[in-house]
């Protein structure tokens, strides 16, 4: 599988590349930055992550944190990014806010983001070095995500009316606030204090969500209500997709925010030294609202689905214009006299 993986990266990254070279101007989008990036990135992972021989004892705890973050961060992370400078502009019409904000985030993602794996071991047998090395740049990812929301933001300003009217722009615009929610609250997490109390509860569960769903997926579907109606020239039906809208928001709160609770509280009764039990018997209101929030959630998923199908099918032909016999040309009109 990984090796499949690797051929269609490198594939898909050549056909990026040889795009980006026969271009005529001399810059380069932002969008392409990030694609090329996280295509990049995504091969340097798969290497990194499986080649053997280095990966021993220690060593393979620090390629499996590395492997973590590079997959969330560098890989889904940074494609969605690339997708989202391109489709924002697209969806309303104008111009991104920076070229130069783009740019910064761009790099300063590529150098915080790839050394901070060893954070998910904080308090391990690791180097405490490299424990501090990846707390420290998860707090300078504050950079580029302040970057990367204050360019989205700013592009978004002004298009107040156009957010209520569309179907993209609210999933893109929820997306960039969870982008700078969720991002800011892994930068809490990296933290020795914080991490004592969240670290194995089901906090985490909550920040993987708001991460890669939050995130990563309401910003894919802002990008594919963007393009798929223009495929087929059909339009999904407007209450449709508020009900997915909806459903996945508030599901995806009810379960975010349940487990953020219940896993603080889990984390703080750990550290009393209460008995595990207590921990698991705490929880079980925190589950059940995640079983709902995840309920949500899920039907929001079958309403996108019908969206998606809905606005992919082929048009029918339009009717053939009548017959009609044509009108004779002047010349023909002179000839018959
Ligand atoms: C940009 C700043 C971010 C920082 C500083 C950060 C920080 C962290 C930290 C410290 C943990 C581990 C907590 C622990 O185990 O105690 C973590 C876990 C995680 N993060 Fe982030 N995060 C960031 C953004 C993201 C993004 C953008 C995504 C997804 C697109 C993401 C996905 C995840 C996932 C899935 C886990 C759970 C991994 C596991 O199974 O243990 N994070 N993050
Ligand atoms: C109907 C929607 C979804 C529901 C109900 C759901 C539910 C869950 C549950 C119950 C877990 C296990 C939590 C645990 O270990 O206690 C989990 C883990 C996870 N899910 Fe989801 N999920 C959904 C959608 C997604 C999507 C769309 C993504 C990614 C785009 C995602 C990414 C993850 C990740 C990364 C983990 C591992 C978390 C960690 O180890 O910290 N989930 N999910």
């Amino acid at each position: 599988m990984a090796l499949l993986f690797a051929v269609g990266v490198i594939l898909a990254l050549a056909n990026f590349y040889q795009t980006v070279a026969a271009r005529t101007t001399e810059e380069f989008y932002i969008s392409n930055w990030y694609i090329l990036g996280a295509t990049v990135w995504g091969i340097v992972l798969t290497v990194v992550t499986y080649l053997p021989g280095y990966q021993n004892g220690m060593g393979e705890t620090i390629i499996q944190g590395y492997y973590m973050h590079m997959g969330v961060g560098m890989w889904f992370m940074t494609f969605t990014l690339g997708l989202m400078y391109y489709f924002l502009p697209m969806s309303l019409n104008k111009p991104i806010y920076s070229y130069s904000l783009g740019v910064l985030a761009f790099w300063t993602q590529l150098l915080f983001y790839s050394l901070i794996g060893t954070h998910h071991y904080i308090f391990s047998p690791l180097p405490w070095w490299l424990q501090t090395i990846a707390i420290v740049f998860s707090v300078g990812m504050i950079i580029p995500v302040l970057a990367g929301t204050i360019n989205f933001l700013m592009t978004f300003k002004g298009g107040r009316k156009r957010v209520g009217d569309s179907y993209s722009l609210p999933f893109m615009l929820l997306g960039v606030l969870f982008y700078f929610v969720g991002s800011f609250q892994g930068s809490l997490q990296a933290l020795r204090y914080t991490n004592l109390v969240w670290h194995f509860t089901d906090f985490n569960v909550a920040h993987s969500h708001i991460t890669m769903y939050g995130i990563v997926a309401f910003m894919l579907w802002g990008c594919i209500y963007t393009l798929a109606p223009r495929l087929q020239g059909r339009e999904p039906r407007q209450a449709l997709v508020g009900v997915h809208f909806w459903f996945a928001l508030v599901g995806l709160l009810g379960y975010a925010m349940s487990l953020m609770i219940g896993g603080t509280l889990k984390g703080m009764s750990w550290m009393a030294g209460e008995p595990f039990m207590q921990s698991v018997v705490l929880m079980a209101p925190y589950w059940l609202w995640r079983a709902i929030g995840g309920t949500f959630m899920l039907l929001a998923h079958f309403v996108f689905f019908y969206n998606l199908v809905d606005m992919l099918r082929p048009r029918k032909p339009a009717p053939a214009p009548p017959v009609t016999t044509p009108e004779p040309r002047p010349h023909e009109i002179l000839e018959s006299v």
